[in-house]
């Protein structure tokens, strides 16, 4: 797909991975609608993002919640027109082991709230933007582009039993909307990176981080900008559908 001109959402798009897909679309002419839970955020990113020279405008949404989600993407129409894509970014963590245990007894277990809480982001939230994100390119008549978010974690990872299955369930999304929505002319495909430098890794320990980074075989985190790389390149390719980018410096769990 050719970018010019075109109006691409981005959830979570005030910082993080989200902002530099923002940069790297901005830059080949797209026009971003960012949609993030911070105005003070939103704010900053598209003031930067308009400093860059891209035109960018700001949308405040809490991606988990039906009401608000439908209500950004009907003020994108009115304000920037429909858009072609959508990157469904935002996410969080809240990591637990399912059971802790000493002894034979039981001394935490991952509450009902906890796994709800980052579901609820992390998969009913994309859900809830790719419908609203199909249904607009539909209608608008035009061809599209639905880019997923998921992770290196999707494989299964130890402390992660929410993250883990939201992040697989993400790109059971993808390929279910590749084989549904091919025939509008909308393409799908997913990003799963491994350990990126940005706030959300930031929580973690940094002698954590140190050992993580050296267990990549490319030795490094990965920096925004090379998810944003790999989002472009759905965006670029039109014989790609329904696939999985796997960008994480060689390490798979
Ligand atoms: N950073 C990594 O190492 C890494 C690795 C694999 C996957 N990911 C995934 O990449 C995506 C972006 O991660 P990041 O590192 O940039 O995180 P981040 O925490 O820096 O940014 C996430 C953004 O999403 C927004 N957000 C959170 N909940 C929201 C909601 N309910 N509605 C709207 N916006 C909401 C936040 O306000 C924030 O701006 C996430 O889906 C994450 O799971 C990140």
């Amino acid at each position: 797909m050719q970018l010019a001109d075109k109006v691409i959402a981005i959830t979570g798009g005030a910082r993080g991975l989200g902002f530099s897909v923002a940069q790297r679309l901005g830059e080949q002419g797209a026009a971003l609608a960012l949609l993030d839970m911070s105005a003070e955020a939103l704010d900053r990113a598209v003031l930067e993002l308009k400093r860059q020279g891209v035109q960018a405008e700001a949308f405040v949404v809490n991606v988990a919640d039906e009401t608000s989600v439908i209500t950004a993407f009907e003020d994108i129409a009115k304000r920037m027109g429909p858009i072609s894509g959508c990157v469904n970014n935002a996410g969080i963590t809240d990591d637990a082991l399912l059971v802790k245990a000493s002894g034979g007894r039981i001394e935490k277990r991952m509450s009902l709230e906890t796994w709800q809480k980052v579901l609820n982001v992390n998969l009913t939230g994309v859900f809830l933007c790719g419908r609203e994100a199909a249904t607009q390119i539909i209608e608008a008549g035009h061809e599209g582009v639905i880019v997923n978010i998921s992770s290196i974690s999707r494989a299964g990872n130890a402390g992660q039993s929410n993250y883990a299955a939201a992040k697989a369930g993400v790109h059971a999304l993808t390929v279910t909307w590749g084989k549904e929505l091919a025939r509008y002319g909308i393409r799908t495909g997913t990003v799963a990176p491994g350990f990126v430098a940005t706030d959300m890794t930031a929580t973690m320990r940094p002698d954590m981080l140190e050992r993580i980074a050296s267990s990549v075989p490319l030795k490094r985190l990965g920096e925004p900008d090379d998810i944003a790389k790999s989002v472009a390149f759905i965006f670029d390719n039109d014989y790609f559908s329904a696939r999985i980018i796997e960008c994480d410096g060689g390490l798979r769990l």
